[in-house]
């Protein structure tokens, strides 16, 4: 694989991926792979509210993030949770460094007119410090923070559609979306539910009208069309494990790959 392989780990998963998923990066970067890192923090950020009396808000799988939530989210994403990361990967032999999207602009936005508080849409990801990162030969752990353009201003940012704007800017061969489920789950007759392997913008429409897709995973799939969208290659949902890591960059079919069209999918294309 050449291409640049963005990966967002979820915040759900964060304390349940194994030293091997680590193991797996760095054993990737070993062999010339460049990886960009792109990290959430829900349960922790969720911890440290409740700690501090503060009740987290959520509209279609969206943070409402007031003044005291963006300082908290600013501390735990920015602080424990990054550092986190990266103490993984060294631990696990990857040399790892840790930024946010405030920094060097990485993620300029403005403020969303959504009634979400805090809450930036992205602008512009400018590349500059993910790719200095990568040409010193590490990975970059970025922390979905965005700031102003007269860089005054914090905003929060959903970490899938930090990841994908990133992915896209980046024109990545793949954006691996590492989360507490398997993939895109889906009801069976029989009453039990199964990872959809493949899906398309039409399908995910039609998931999310009939309520298969809901909460955090609303934003996942749309900043993976958006991504798509935006010229990366290929998304795919899957389990934060070093066997569906390794497997999707082997390019093997494991959890869920999103793609634009149907016919796309039919024609045996990416
Ligand atoms: N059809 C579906 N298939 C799988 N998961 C779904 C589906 N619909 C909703 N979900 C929910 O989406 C969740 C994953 O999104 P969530 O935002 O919670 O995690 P994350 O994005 O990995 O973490 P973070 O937001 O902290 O970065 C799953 O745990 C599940 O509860
Ligand atoms: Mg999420």
């Amino acid at each position: 694989m050449q291409g640049i392989v963005v990966i967002k780990c979820g915040g759900s998963t964060m304390d349940q991926l194994p030293d091997s998923f680590f193991q797996a990066i760095a054993g990737l970067q070993a062999q010339g792979q460049e990886i960009v890192i792109v990290h959430g923090g829900g349960p922790a950020i969720n911890n440290m509210l409740d700690r501090v009396q503060i009740t987290p808000q959520f509209v279609d799988g969206l943070r409402v993030t007031c003044e005291d939530t963006l300082r908290v989210v600013e501390m735990v994403l920015c602080g424990s949770i990054n550092k986190a990361l990266v103490k993984r990967l060294t631990q696990a032999g990857a040399k790892a460094w840790g930024v946010s999207g405030i920094d060097g602009q990485t993620l300029l936005a403005t403020k969303t007119p959504r009634p979400l508080g805090w809450v930036g849409e992205i602008k512009k990801a400018d590349t500059t410090i993910p790719k200095a990162i990568l040409g010193q030969g590490y990975v970059p752990v970025i922390a979905p923070l965005s700031v102003s353009e007269d860089g005054a201003e914090t905003f929060n940012v959903n970490a899938d559609v930090a990841a994908g704007a990133i992915a896209a800017a980046l024109s990545a061969e793949k954006l691996i979306m590492v989360t507490d489920v398997p993939g895109i789950m889906q009801p069976q007759p029989d009453g039990t539910k199964a990872v959809v392997p493949a899906t398309s913008a039409e399908e995910i429409q039609e998931m999310i009208q009939t309520e298969v897709i809901t909460g955090g995973m609303i934003p996942k799939v749309q900043a993976a069309l958006d991504a798509l969208g935006q010229g990366v290659e290929q998304v795919v949902i899957c389990r934060g494990t070093a066997e569906d890591l390794l497997g999707v960059c082997a390019g093997q079919a494991v959890g869920t790959t999103v793609r634009m069209n149907v016919n796309y999918v039919q024609r045996g294309g990416k």
